[in-house]
């Protein structure tokens, strides 16, 4: 059973707009403490405003490794402890000319910077011996993109390192719960290319990965649909994949 009361405080790292500001809306919603992070400080204000006691702010850039801690140590004391932390902060772009600023700038967030703050976490909840980390990562993650191949590698990177965490949760046999939610394309800023198929509205998406983290599952393909691909995609032979 769901107990609505079981999270009270949350942080969202990238939750000045797409799927970590909804999801950052419903936890605040049902009476959770949110602190909300990004670069875009006013975005994240105009979601303050929105329900101002139950959010608290700060503007953060997860490339800044050396600070990112210190931020986050700061923000969980301000928000006096922490139940959930999720990593929502991801850029993605197009790259058939295979820039490598294009390519580094990709890596620096969804490798290092989520590495940085998902090893930050997880030693949090280590230490006070109870915790849920989610990382929203995506179906891309699942086989490499000849149109954006740092980005579906990085996705494999996080995939992968959900997956390590979660062995690790259960190794020193801790109340550490580690989600990965797998998205196929949502209808957001971060959706982009041509001939794109079953865009997903972001209420609808964000529905779905909300129950996911309420059930503390391992992994969550969304949507359903895309849980069947996610599937195809996988089993499909190296050479057919290569020529799609
Ligand atoms: N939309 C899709 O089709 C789709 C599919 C699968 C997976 N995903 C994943 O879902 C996650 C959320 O993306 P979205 O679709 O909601 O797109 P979005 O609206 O572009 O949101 C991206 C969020 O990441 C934050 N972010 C980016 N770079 C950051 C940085 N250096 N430091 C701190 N925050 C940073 C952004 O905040 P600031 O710009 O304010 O810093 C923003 O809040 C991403 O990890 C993405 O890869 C999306």
């Amino acid at each position: 059973m769901i107990r609505q009361s079981e999270i009270r405080k949350v942080m969202i790292i990238g939750a000045s707009s797409g799927i970590g500001r909804e999801l950052a809306r419903r936890f605040a919603d049902e009476g959770c403490l949110v602190a909300v992070c990004g670069r875009r400080i006013m975005l994240l204000e105009e979601l303050k405003r929105g329900n101002p006691d139950r959010y608290i702010i700060r503007g953060l850039d997860i490339q800044d490794t050396a600070s990112l801690p210190g931020i986050l140590e700061a923000l969980k004391s301000e928000l006096g402890g922490l139940d959930l932390v999720i990593i929502s902060a991801g850029t993605g772009e197009i790259n058939q000319s295979l820039n490598f600023d294009t390519e580094a700038d990709c890596i620096k967030t969804n490798v290092t910077g989520f590495c940085c703050a998902a090893t930050w976490a997880f030693k949090v909840f280590e230490g006070q011996g109870h915790g849920h980390l989610v990382g929203i990562s995506s179906i891309g993650g699942l086989r490499g993109s000849a149109e954006a191949p740092a980005y579906n590698a990085s996705k494999a990177f996080q995939i992968n390192y959900l997956e390590g965490l979660r062995q690790k949760a259960r190794k020193i046999r801790s109340k550490i719960y580690v989600t990965d939610i797998r998205p196929g394309l949502v209808d957001t800023a971060m959706a982009k290319g041509d001939g794109l198929f079953w865009v997903m509205p972001l209420e609808k998406t964000v529905n779905q990965i909300y129950k996911a983290i309420r059930k503390k599952k391992r992994i969550a393909h969304v949507s359903k649909r895309w849980a069947i691909l996610a599937l195809l995609i996988r089993l499909l032979p190296a050479g057919l994949y290569e020529k799609l």
